[in-house]
């Protein structure tokens, strides 16, 4: 587990050692002496802005790359809201993109557009382009013609490798571009910097296998493979034991948890459907923590040994992500999604019969090719029978290399607009009415930040992952209190400690 005594007793005056994490140990305090230096010529300290877009994964990504920054000497800021506009003057400037819609790839470029004209006031801002949409060749090929200010470029797999690559660039004064094609290693014993003191995510797998026909994800975060369930229950052990008493368990779909192990995605021969469910089991068990969360869970394995672990652990949440993508049997196989319509309605049966206050979200794409009004019927059906929480709903968007960016039938705009709003507007009085229907009651709360538009007030959270705004002050935080819910306002509730 990471710790600092470690790392001070690295010898820098040698080579840097092959193994890791000795090695990033090594390249962090070479990057902080040339930090300190640096700080001595300026006057201040350096300062670092970390933007992240995407999901869950990504933001524990960029947990653990602001944590090395902080290590090498930098601090964050480097951002200032002026009357006519935002400006940036940050020494390091690190964007994690994501590439699951293509939208997502344009923001990047609308950002670099902006940071080309910041840099040129400030020409020591070193800019920093990883994640997701940095493992697309076409990407890169791009960033390299067009964007040569960009200083570093590295993927998915090799975040890890941050101060290395930092130094690299300092070293040689030149840009830096390491894409890894797949995992080579899985190194977790690095520094981590949480944004909350009190909950965070902990990776318990890497990668997808399920090839859903519209999705990136294979192809950009690689083959499916998971970390073994000791060293996930130490690093929980350690969270707790430094205040943390809410895991969000993370993987593309938990619930293939276990079937390959390491780096190599070694096949598991014990692997077994109650795997995710024996580690859920493991973690409950664990002293101090008091919530337990997961995500993502594919309907299609989501397994009974899982259910019954939800139904028993008390401190696995009421709340479960389910995404559905579309409830039309014919196009959830042209998305590969390996369950149709009516298995995906008798899972949130068996789920509702066990965990009968349970809160289910989804994600829903519209407009995947091939769409028919009649298959786009079947999702507002599915909509309104099971009742979601909340959904995610995403307009499709072809990715180039994926098998449906070449199926026929695209869904004109139009059509996929209008369609887009009918559904938004079902999922919302659908929560608004579960919403309500919780009024009145009382229920655990975490206390989470100070309201962003009333300092007199505090955000929690429920288990079941809805949001509460009650009066109370700082010295709630990171507190369960009861929390009596007095009037819904749709997607979130005003309520009192009782
Ligand atoms: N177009 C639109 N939405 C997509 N998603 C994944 N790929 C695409 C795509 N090509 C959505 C799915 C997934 C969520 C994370 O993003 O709904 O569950
Ligand atoms: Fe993409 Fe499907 Fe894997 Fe989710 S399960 S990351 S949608 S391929």
């Amino acid at each position: 587990m990471w710790n600092e005594t470690l790392l001070n007793e690295i010898d820098i005056t040698g080579p840097a050692p092959e193994s890791e994490p000795a090695r990033q140990f090594y390249y962090m305090k070479k990057c902080r002496e040339w930090a300190d230096a640096e700080k001595e010529r300026c006057g201040r300290p350096l300062t670092y802005l970390a933007e992240t877009l995407g999901c869950q994964m990504n933001a524990k990504d960029s947990e653990k790359m602001t944590a090395i920054l902080e290590y090498i000497g930098y601090v964050p800021g480097g951002e200032h809201e002026k009357k006519d506009g935002k400006s940036i003057d940050a020494d390091f400037v690190l964007y994690n993109t994501c590439t699951v819609r293509e939208n997502a790839n344009q923001k990047i470029y609308g950002h670099l557009g902006f940071l080309k004209n910041q840099k040129e006031k400030h020409p020591s801002m070193k800019i920093a382009l990883c994640g997701c949409m940095m493992q697309e060749e076409d990407e890169i090929e791009k960033i390299k013609k067009s964007y040569p200010f960009v200083n570093l470029v590295f993927g998915t797999f090799n975040i890890y490798k941050l101060a290395e690559l930092l130094y690299e660039e300092i070293r040689s004064n030149k840009r830096v571009i390491d894409v890894w094609d797949k995992a080579k290693d899985i190194v977790e014993d690095l520094p981590g910097k949480r944004v909350y003191s009190f909950k965070t995510g902990v990776n318990i797998m890497y990668g997808c296998n399920n090839f859903c026909s519209y999705c990136i994800v294979p192809y950009v975060r690689g083959r499916e493979r998971s970390r073994r369930p000791e060293d996930i229950i130490a690093e929980i052990r350690d969270l707790v034991s430094d205040g943390v008493t809410e895991v969000m368990l993370l993987g593309q779909n938990v619930n293939s948890y276990g079937k390959t192990f390491g780096a190599e995605a070694v096949p598991n021969p014990d692997a077994d459907s109650a795997a995710f469910a024996d580690l859920l089991r493991k973690v409950n068990e664990i002293e101090g923590l008091r919530r337990i969360r997961f995500m993502t869970s594919h309907p299609k394995d989501l397994s009974d040994e899982l259910i019954d672990a939800m139904a028993t652990c008390d401190k696995v949440c009421d709340h479960l992500h389910l995404p559905l993508q579309s409830g039309s049997s014919d196009i959830l196989r042209k998305m590969n999604r390996k369950y149709d319509k009516e298995s995906y309605l008798s899972l949130v049966d068996k789920i509702r019969a066990r965990v009968p206050d349970i809160a289910l979200t989804t994600d829903i794409i519209v407009g995947f090719p091939g769409e028919t009004e009649e298959d786009f019927a079947e999702t507002l059906d599915v909509v309104d029978r099971v009742g979601y929480d909340s959904a995610y709903t995403f307009i499709y968007s072809k990715r180039t290399g994926t098998p449906a960016a070449r199926y026929p039938d695209e869904v004109p705009d139009d059509v996929v607009k209008d369609r887009f709003d009918r559904l938004l507007s079902l999922i919302h009085d659908k929560s608004e009415s579960i919403f309500a229907s919780r009024v009145g009651k009382t229920y655990e709360a975490l206390i989470e930040e100070i309201n962003d538009h009333d300092p007199s007030m505090v955000t929690a959270r429920l288990s079941n992952n809805a949001l509460v705004h009650l009066p109370g002050d700082s010295s709630l935080i990171g507190k369960y209190v009861d929390v009596v819910l007095k009037e819904s306002r749709g997607f979130y509730y005003i309520g009192e400690k009782v």
